[in-house]
């Protein structure tokens, strides 16, 4: 790893499973008991604001409830000593890269912990609950919805992990699926762009094949190896 100086890690719900939240593909194809088109859609929200804006408060309260693990440690510990270019890409809206303390860090899928205007786009720190028709208050309409990429929608930061990728020298993937793009080309971006690829993941995924090396085992143990690695 001696000749590694930038480096795009894409994190998903496997990063986050040891520490208690629910990964989206559940054995029973089911997030937390809804399938994913009824409360990820900009159509779910238009049929039933209710139900989608329950669904991602539940999510947000949820977080107090758990903490970082290992690996979300050991990224932040990258992070602050790795003295190259490196990004931390996650699809997860969660806060737990935040609360263990990674600074170079996109939440392309958005984040619980905030609420988009639908009006004027303005999005919103908001840590509790979010009814529908709450009122923004940049705009004073009443269009506030989760700040959550749902399907169909453009994911966030798209030209900034795209110019990362390109400079990456390593892209390691950690606990998804592989199953949504844009994120499941990033390994494509990366390869074309000359660098090693790793995927670390409980099993192979959809997207295993494009890796040069495949990793399978917990988040909290090969995660904290690898940077142990890096770092030394
Ligand atoms: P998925 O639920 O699709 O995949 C989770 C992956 O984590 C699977 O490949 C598991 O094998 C792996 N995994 C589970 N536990 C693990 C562990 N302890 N250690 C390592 N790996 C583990 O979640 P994502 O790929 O993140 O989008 O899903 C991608 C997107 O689909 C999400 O961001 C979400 C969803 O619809 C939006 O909300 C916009």
């Amino acid at each position: 790893m001696d000749d590694i100086r930038n480096i795009v890690i894409l994190t998903g719900a496997g990063i986050s499973a040891e520490s208690g939240l629910a990964t989206f593909r559940g054995p029973d194809g089911l997030w937390e008991g809804h399938r994913v088109e009824d409360v990820c859609t900009p159509e779910a929200l238009a049929r039933d604001a209710a139900l989608v804006h329950r669904f991602y408060d539940e999510r947000r309260a949820k977080l107090a409830e758990v903490t970082p693990n290992a690996a979300h440690e050991a990224l932040a510990a990258l992070d602050a000593q790795w003295p190259g270019e490196l990004l931390i890409v996650t699809q997860n809206v969660d806060d737990l890269h935040e609360r263990a303390g990674a600074k170079r860090l996109i939440h392309m899928h958005g984040e619980l912990q905030s609420a988009l205007c639908a009006a004027c786009g303005k999005a919103i720190r908001w840590m509790e609950s979010l009814p529908p028709a709450s009122v923004c208050d940049a705009c004073g309409r009443p269009h506030l919805r989760p700040d959550i990429v749902f399907f169909g929608e453009m994911p966030y930061e798209m030209d900034a992990i795209d110019a990362a990728l390109r400079r990456a020298d390593l892209f390691v993937s950690v606990g998804t699926s592989g199953a949504v793009y844009p994120a499941a080309g990033f390994v494509q971006t990366a390869l074309h762009a000359g660098a090693r690829t790793l995927e670390l993941n409980l099993e192979p995924s959809a997207g295993s094949f494009y890796f040069e090396e495949s990793r399978m085992g917990p988040a909290s143990e090969l995660v904290p190896a690898l940077v142990r690695d890096l770092l030394a």
